[in-house]
């Protein structure tokens, strides 16, 4: 394989995660829980923030270093200006075969035609419920099911592929799973369902609150048969199912009960330049430091080189034998958009 780094545990690096901002418009508990991300709280300023040009030269780097896959995501990455200048700015990229976009859609309507000028021809949308009240009740009393919605009609209308993401919270919009699961099948739109997760600080995780793959399968499952296929590509974060006698799908992120580590080719760059290994990482390194202060691009690819061949992250596998959620501190949800 040409360009390719391994880590220690022979996973190559294929995709880049860029967060573009810290700041989100909802306060999913899950993520971003009001008590904590409140009106005091201090959000990056703008100069701490890695400018289009940092992230055109670091995304550059990267496919350098076998990088093919890019995510933007946030917080809300929408609420970053001028985004689909950037959109544009990493479609010429040479090597770059692939961008998305991880948004809450709550701005989607705005921009969808912008977007999919500038190259991006995949949205995953964000969407907890179809019922107003818990949709609010899970992010935290923002925006609405119909603005969201109508950011996912503007995006499919634009042109755009749409993928819609659910976290599933036991007790809290369980009882959602079967109409988002009718109604996207309906519209034809992949539904995927994802295990709530013990990501950041703030979200007071417990393994008892998560819905897990197997209850997700048993719900849908009564009403509509579900059978499992084949994986679109190696290392894969959905597993596919498709209903019985259609052609329609849904996936389901079992990063609790069913973790996907040895297949983990992502690196992750927060909206401030950091980059980590690991979703569930307690630190990143400093890639802002390195652009900033003139450093090569061939020295910034070693630094990158050194970091990912020495990689050794397996968090959801090893959460397996300690179920508790880590002690340890790890990033925000919300600095590396998940
Ligand atoms: P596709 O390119 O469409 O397959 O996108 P994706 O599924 O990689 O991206 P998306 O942003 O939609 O992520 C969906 C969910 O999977 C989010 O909740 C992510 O946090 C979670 N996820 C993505 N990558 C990882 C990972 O490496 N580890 C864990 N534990 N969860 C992940
Ligand atoms: N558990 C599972 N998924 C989460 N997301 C954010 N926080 C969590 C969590 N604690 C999801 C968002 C978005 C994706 C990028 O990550 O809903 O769809
Ligand atoms: Fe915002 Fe997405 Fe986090 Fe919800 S999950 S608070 S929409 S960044
Ligand atoms: Fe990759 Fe870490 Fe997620 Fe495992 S827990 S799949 S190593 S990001």
């Amino acid at each position: 394989m040409e360009n390719a780094l391994f880590d220690k545990f022979d996973r190559p690096l294929r995709d880049l995660r860029i967060s573009v901002t810290d700041r989100c418009n909802f306060r999913c508990g899950y993520c971003m829980p009001e008590e904590i991300f409140g009106p005091d709280f201090n959000f990056l300023s703008s100069d701490k923030i890695l400018s289009f040009d940092e992230i055109e030269r670091l995304a550059d780097i990267f496919v350098t270093l076998g990088v093919k896959k890019l995510r933007i995501t946030g917080g809300e990455p929408l609420l970053r200006r001028n985004l689909p200048d950037l959109i544009y700015r990493l479609k010429q990229i040479d090597g770059v075969e692939d961008i998305g976009l991880t948004t809450n859609g709550s701005l989607l309507k705005k921009f969808a035609a912008d977007l999919f000028k500038a190259g991006l021809s995949r949205v995953t949308v964000s969407l907890d419920s179809l019922d107003e009240e818990r949709f609010a009740l899970m992010n935290g009393n923002r925006g609405n099911v119909k603005q969201v919605l109508d950011g996912i009609e503007a995006a499919a209308q634009a042109g755009m592929n749409v993928k819609i993401n659910m976290v599933v919270q036991k007790g809290k919009n369980d009882q959602d799973v079967l109409p988002m699961a009718k109604y996207f099948k309906e519209k034809k739109h992949i539904l995927r369902f994802i295990e709530y997760m013990d990501v950041g600080n703030s979200n007071g995780w417990r393994l008892d609150d998560v819905f897990s793959k197997q209850d997700i399968l048993n719900k849908i499952g009564k009403t509509m048969p579900l059978e499992q296929i084949e994986p679109n590509y190696t290392g894969e974060v959905a597993t596919r199912y498709r209903y019985q006698y259609s052609d329609q799908e849904i996936g389901i992120i079992s990063s609790v009960t069913d973790s996907f580590c040895s297949t983990c080719s992502r690196a992750r760059i927060s909206a401030e330049g950091k980059l980590y290994t690991c979703l569930f990482a307690a630190k990143g390194f400093d890639l802002r430091e390195l652009l900033r202060s003139g450093e090569s691009s061939h020295s910034i690819a070693a630094a990158i080189k050194e970091i990912w061949s020495s990689r050794v992250d397996r968090y959801s596998d090893d959460r397996k034998s300690n179920t508790k959620s880590g002690e340890a501190p790890k990033v925000e949800m919300s600095h590396i958009g998940g």
